[in-house]
């Protein structure tokens, strides 16, 4: 049975093998940014690839996109974040550590998810007897307040036409404003999908935690798009989809759980909203979010279009966000130009739309506990990540068994053919079994060692990192056998 993993074996490995470092690390590190080394940086475009084949590519309904991460302040008005995305938190006048709120209930996990501000400000709050987690003086926080997560920066060089501007705390606001351009671009009908990935920034309260929470990351999120009436449907298959994808890329099905928002819980813009849960080894309560699927009705679109409208207030009010009101007047938002036209049924609507929005550093950590193991072999400790072949950083490593006789040749020659296939890495230091060893750490499913023998009949040892066990394959048939094993 595989051992329980803690986070910190996994910290450790990351840092040692070269998966992910502490940003800035030469400068003393910048907290909650992480950089992602040699092997990390293949693990994630790994994860990536098969998002994005799973999400975009082996379907016919969804689309590909890649927006800007600047855009226009009035997004972040009409999606409500300008106004809405906060945490309410207090500030211990002892040590001015600010702490959420809701991480200071009794029970409290502190990698939950925000709450809405509207519903945390509405609760009651006695802080008179909480403890602060920083320097544990009880009942020294200042009044609740709402700390704003959306990075600010300013756009342009002249002080007078500089802008405020904000670091996306989504991708799914450029997926909505370039609703009409997919549409008038392509033969995209109703139901389809839009889908990106890319970097999104928060300042998040919380951190801690590894790469599960960060301040800036990456997400990976489709808006599909139908017809209102059809969202229960659609929600319930993207459930399932998603779901799934994990399982296949192989999480323990052990591991991963459904968990139904309460409706005090739903974020401002839904209708419902179901979490992929993945039992992260995180110490305040193992279940954790790894991926949200939404039901967004027509929030957006239509927030989009009132949003559209008050370009004008926008100009005379010089970009003050908060001296705008979208306006709310009942006009026909079903001629507006974020509707849609369906022609079979001769009607126009503004569509639903279903959400599945997974961060890609936080599935990225979720495959490397899933697949870390650690096992005792002759008597000797062997630590491996058995990664689904689709995800391991190297598909396969050659090794000359020694440094003479022309091995190195032939190895160097075999892996340089490999190359062209696939992720492959050439190992000639040290003995075979740390160099196994070593390739087992990283991930590596299989490892290809040329020998004496190679020279007799053209044989190569494949050796598989979970079994251990050696094959010998002749080298004409070595591509189609690897082909074979890592596409299985
Ligand atoms: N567009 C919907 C949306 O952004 P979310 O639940 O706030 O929903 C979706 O974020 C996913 O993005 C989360 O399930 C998580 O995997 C990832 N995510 C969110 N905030 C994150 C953070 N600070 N660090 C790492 N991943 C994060």
């Amino acid at each position: 049975m595989a051992k329980m993993t803690k986070l910190d074996d996994i910290v450790s490995l990351c840092k040692r093998r070269g998966f992910i470092f502490q940003s800035s690390e030469i400068y003393g590190g910048l907290a909650s940014c992480y950089d992602y080394g040699p092997l990390g940086v293949e693990l994630k475009n790994n994860v990536k690839k098969a998002w994005w084949k799973s999400a975009v590519q082996m379907r016919d309904d969804v689309v590909g996109l890649d927006c800007s991460i600047l855009m226009h302040p009035l997004v972040w008005k009409s999606s409500g974040h300008a106004d809405k995305f906060a945490d309410l938190i207090a500030e211990c006048k002892k040590c001015n550590v600010r702490t959420r709120l809701d991480h200071l209930q009794d029970h409290a996990e502190e990698h939950t998810e925000h709450i809405d501000i509207d519903v945390a400000m509405a609760a009651e709050h006695d802080l008179s007897k909480k403890v602060c987690p920083s320097c544990g003086k009880v009942g020294q926080f200042t009044e609740p307040m709402p700390f704003k997560l959306m990075f600010e920066t300013q756009m342009g060089a002249n002080v007078d036409d500089s802008m405020t501007l904000y670091l996306r705390p989504e991708t799914a606001q450029g997926i909505f404003a370039n609703f009409r351009n997919v549409l008038d671009t392509t033969r995209v009908k109703i139901p389809f999908g839009i889908a990106q990935i890319g970097k999104s920034f928060r300042n998040e309260v919380t951190t801690k935690a590894f790469i599960f929470r960060t301040r800036e990351f990456e997400q990976a999120e489709i808006e599909f798009f139908c017809e209102p009436g059809t969202d229960e449907k659609w929600f319930e298959h993207w459930k399932q989809a998603r779901f799934n994808w994990y399982l296949e890329l192989g999480i323990r099905k052990e591991n991963l759980r459904f968990r139904e928002h309460e409706s005090d819980e739903l974020a401002h813009y839904a209708k419902a909203c179901v979490d992929v849960e993945y039992k992260f080894p995180l110490g305040s309560g193992d279940w954790q979010e790894l991926e949200g699927i939404a039901n967004r009705t027509d929030y957006d679109l239509r927030q989009h279009q009132r949003g559209i409208r008050t370009l004008n207030s926008w100009f005379e009010n010089k970009g003050d966000l908060s001296k705008i009101d979208l306006k709310q007047e009942a006009d026909d938002y079903e001629k507006g130009p974020l509707s849609y036209f369906d022609d079979e049924q001769k009607k126009r609507y503004i569509p639903y739309v279903i959400e599945p929005s997974a961060g890609v550093d936080r599935s990225a950590l979720a495959f490397l506990v899933d697949a870390y193991d650690e096992e005792e072999v002759r008597g000797e400790k062997r630590n491996l990540l058995r990664f689904n072949p689709a995800l391991a950083p190297v598909k396969v490593a050659v090794f000359p068994l020694v440094r003479k006789d022309g091995l190195p040749d032939i190895a160097g020659k075999i892996c340089d053919d490999l190359k062209k296939h696939f992720t492959c890495f050439y190992d000639e230091k040290g003995a075979v079994g740390r160099r196994y060893r070593r390739q087992d750490e990283a991930g590596t499913p299989f490892c290809v060692t040329v020998d004496g023998q190679t020279k007799e009949d053209s044989t190569v040892t494949v050796r598989d990192r979970d079994s251990m066990e050696q094959v010998r394959v002749s080298t004409d048939q070595l591509l189609s056998h690897l082909r074979q094993k890592l596409e299985d």
